[in-house]
């Protein structure tokens, strides 16, 4: 098939940038990392990309397709071909570009090296000495922040460290919550307190970007979500970010609504909220504030109320509720099915679906 390619070439000795033009007999099966090869092969030698194992496993061929982060070798090209589309190919975001496709890894590998990727001391060794077995139920927690192969393309597309470069970012907070979620690990307290300073979990901006580019489901934001989640179980709360988050805990909890009107105090303080009163009562002058008393409260709030209970009563306020959470979307997506319970038949209460109780 034929194929044409821009890329962004770039030498980072000369400052020289220039976007150049390619075409390419490449075999129907290509992708875009074997399209590369072709350039370089019989085209243009000087051109400069990482790769290693052509299998999305090494995570190496990171790089932009049309402004968004792919995995080279998992990008198949037939349709794009076949589609007319020339392609621009440029180095990944939030990374220093050494020479065309290559990023300079080094501030990457700082903060994952900065989240201590491996367990600390602490358990309790099992008593007969063997191995340590950990339950299907907490692997879960840990199973998608696992699987992460450090491409760097969650990094590539970071709102908040496209402001902050200092923001530890989606690559190392998940590899963070792989130990922060893992029984075994004697720091969890400490690694909490490490991601809720400055530049931590509560600067994401919830763009979900990582999600979306992660090329092996890692799901990074929600990753971040669950260290909040944990935070939060552990006390670790002095974050803005987590004061607002516990105020939407609370507020679904009494009301079954979000109380907005109350959410700038309640997250902010009383004194820097009177700060913000001339705004407020612009708002309210507008109709944009509902008033605060008497409280609107959900006809059907039981229900809230019971799910909390429920919530606290299993002990899943942290990472636990959050991916049972993530499974019952899942099956609100595709369809319930008892024989999938995680934790055996029955275990799981069915979720809320809308169309059955338009039927009843
Ligand atoms: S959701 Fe947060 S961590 Fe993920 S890309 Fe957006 S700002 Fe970055
Ligand atoms: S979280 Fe996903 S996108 Fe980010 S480094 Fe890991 S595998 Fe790559
Ligand atoms: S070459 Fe290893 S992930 Fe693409």
């Amino acid at each position: 098939m034929d194929v044409a390619l821009k890329i962004w070439r770039f030498d980072s000795s000369t400052g020289e940038r220039a976007l150049k033009e390619y075409e390419i007999d490449a075999p129907e099966w290509a992708t875009l990392l074997d399209c590369l090869d072709i350039v370089k092969d019989r085209h243009d030698g000087s051109l400069s990309y990482r790769k290693s194992c052509r299998m999305m496993i090494c995570g190496s061929c990171g790089m932009r397709m049309d402004g968004a982060a792919v995995l080279a070798c998992k990008t198949r090209m037939y349709d794009i071909a076949e589609a007319g589309h020339v392609p621009v190919i440029s180095a990944m975001g939030n990374l220093p570009i050494v020479k065309d496709l290559v990023v300079d890894m080094d501030p990457f590998w700082a903060k994952f090296k900065a989240m201590k990727p491996w367990l600390q001391p602490g358990y309790e060794r099992p008593e007969d000495g063997r191995e340590y077995r950990i339950s299907q139920e907490r692997m879960n927690v840990v199973h998608k922040e696992s699987l992460c192969i450090n491409c760097g393309c969650c990094v590539s597309e970071c709102n908040a460290m496209e402001s902050d470069p200092e923001f530890l970012g989606p690559q190392a907070l998940a590899k963070g919550m792989r130990f922060v979620g893992d029984p075994r690990d004697g720091a969890k307290v400490e690694r909490l307190e490490e991601y809720n300073s400055e530049h931590g979990i509560w600067d994401c901006t919830r763009c979900y970007f990582c999600n979306e580019r992660c090329p092996k489901g890692v799901d990074p934001r929600d990753a971040i979500a669950k260290l909040g989640a944990e935070s939060v179980k552990e006390g670790i709360d002095r974050d803005m970010g987590a004061k607002h988050a516990k105020w939407f805990v609370k507020s679904t909890e009494t009301t079954g609504w979000l109380r907005e009107t109350e959410l700038v105090p309640k997250t902010q303080g009383v004194v820097s909220s009177i700060k913000e009163m001339k705004f407020a009562l612009s708002l309210a002058r507008h109709g944009k504030v509902p008033p605060p008393f008497p409280p609107h409260v959900a006809r059907d709030v039981g229900e809230a109320r019971n799910l909390h209970k429920l919530v606290r009563e299993q002990d899943r306020q942290g990472a636990l509720g959050h991916v049972q959470g993530e499974r019952a979307l899942l099956h609100l997506a595709e369809g319930y099915d008892h024989a999938r319970d995680p934790y055996g038949e029955g275990s799981f209460p069915k979720p809320y679906l809308p169309e059955e109780e338009a039927q009843a």
